[in-house]
C-alpha cells in the first residue's frame, strides 16, 4: 500500500497527534496508560461486544480489512477463524504488537498489520469482502474514510462498525456539561458521530442497518460497574438497552450513546 505525501502534510497535525497519542498508549506496559484494561474489560464483558462478535460470526473465509483496531485482537481472532486479514492502524506500536499477536497465535500467514492512516489507504478497488471498524471511525475524517471503504469493498461487501454517537441536542448538552471519560484513553480530536455523519454513511451504501445501544448502560454507569466487577449486571443492562431502543420504544434511539452500523455495498 502507498500513501500520498501531500495529503500527509495537509492532514499532519490531527493525524500526527493521533499517532503520537496512541503510540504512547500502546507502548506502555504500566503507569498512566494502563487504562487500556478498561477497553479490554468493555470488549470482554459487554452485551454490545458479544453482539458485535455475533455479527462477525456470519462471515466465512473472507478478505477482511480491520481499520483502527489498535492492538488488533479482533483481527487476530478473525485470522484464527480462517479469514485473510489486513489491519491498518495509525499507530506503528499497535501494528507491531498486532503482528506479534498474530505470530503467537500462529496466524501470521493470514494477517498483515500496517501502520498508516485509513484516510490515505490505497489498496486496489474491491480488495475486501468485509471492512471492520470498532470505536475508531470517530477518530477519523468520516467524509474521507467512508468513500475509501466503499471503493475497497467488493460487490455485496459489508462494512461493520461500532461507534459512539450523539444524536440529540439534549445528549449533546449533557455531554458538554458533564464530560465523562473515566479511565479510558481519549484524544482531543475525537468526536462522537452525529446525525449528519450517520446520514452520510447511509447515503454512501446501498443498505444500512443502524442498531442502537447504551441507553442505561452508558459509559459512566459501565465504569462504576466495572470498578465493582459487576459484569453480569452490566451485561443485563446492555441487553435491556438493546430491546428497549431497537424493539420496544424506538423514540429512545436518539438518547443512546453507541450504534452498530451494518452497511452493505449492493
Ligand atoms: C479508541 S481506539 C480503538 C481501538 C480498538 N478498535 C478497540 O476497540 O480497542 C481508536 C484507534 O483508532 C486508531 N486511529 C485513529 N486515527 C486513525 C487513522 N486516521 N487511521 C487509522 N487508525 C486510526 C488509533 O490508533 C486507535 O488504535
Amino acid at each position: 500500500m502507498q500513501t500520498n505525501s501531500s495529503h500527509s502534510q495537509h492532514l499532519g497535525t490531527r493525524i500526527d497527534r493521533e499517532a503520537a497519542y496512541w503510540d504512547r498508549v500502546y507502548d506502555s506496559e504500566d503507569g498512566e496508560f494502563q487504562n487500556c484494561s478498561w477497553m479490554e474489560y468493555v470488549e470482554q464483558t459487554t452485551f454490545n461486544a458479544r453482539y458485535f462478535r455475533k455479527l462477525l460470526a456470519r462471515f466465512q473465509n473472507k478478505r477482511i480489512l480491520s481499520i483502527g483496531g489498535g492492538i488488533d485482537r479482533i483481527g487476530v481472532e478473525l485470522a484464527k477463524q480462517g479469514h485473510q486479514v489486513v489491519c491498518v492502524d495509525i499507530s506503528p506500536s499497535a501494528s507491531v504488537r498486532t503482528g506479534l499477536l498474530a505470530e503467537e497465535a500462529n496466524v501470521a500467514h493470514r494477517l498483515v498489520a500496517l501502520a498508516s492512516s485509513c484516510e490515505e489507504m490505497q489498496f486496489a478497488p474491491e480488495s475486501f469482502d468485509v471492512v471492520v471498524c470498532k470505536r475508531a471511525l470517530h477518530h477519523m475524517d468520516i467524509r474521507r474514510v467512508i468513500p475509501i471503504v466503499y471503493s475497497l469493498l467488493a460487490e455485496g461487501g459489508v462494512f461493520l462498525a461500532e461507534e459512539p454517537v450523539c444524536l440529540s441536542g439534549l445528549v449533546r448538552w449533557v455531554h458538554r456539561r458533564f464530560p465523562f471519560y473515566g479511565d479510558q484513553p481519549h484524544t482531543p480530536d475525537e468526536k462522537e458521530l452525529t446525525f449528519d455523519d450517520i446520514r452520510f454513511i447511509k447515503n454512501a451504501f446501498a443498505s444500512t442497518r443502524i442498531i442502537h445501544f447504551d441507553l442505561i448502560a452508558r459509559e459512566s454507569v459501565a465504569y462504576q460497574l466495572n470498578k465493582r466487577r459487576w459484569n453480569r449486571l452490566l451485561h443485563m443492562l446492555g441487553r435491556a438497552d438493546y430491546y428497549l431502543a431497537n424493539r420496544l420504544v424506538p423514540p429512545l434511539k436518539p438518547l443512546c450513546n453507541y450504534v452498530m452500523i451494518y452497511a452493505t455495498k449492493s
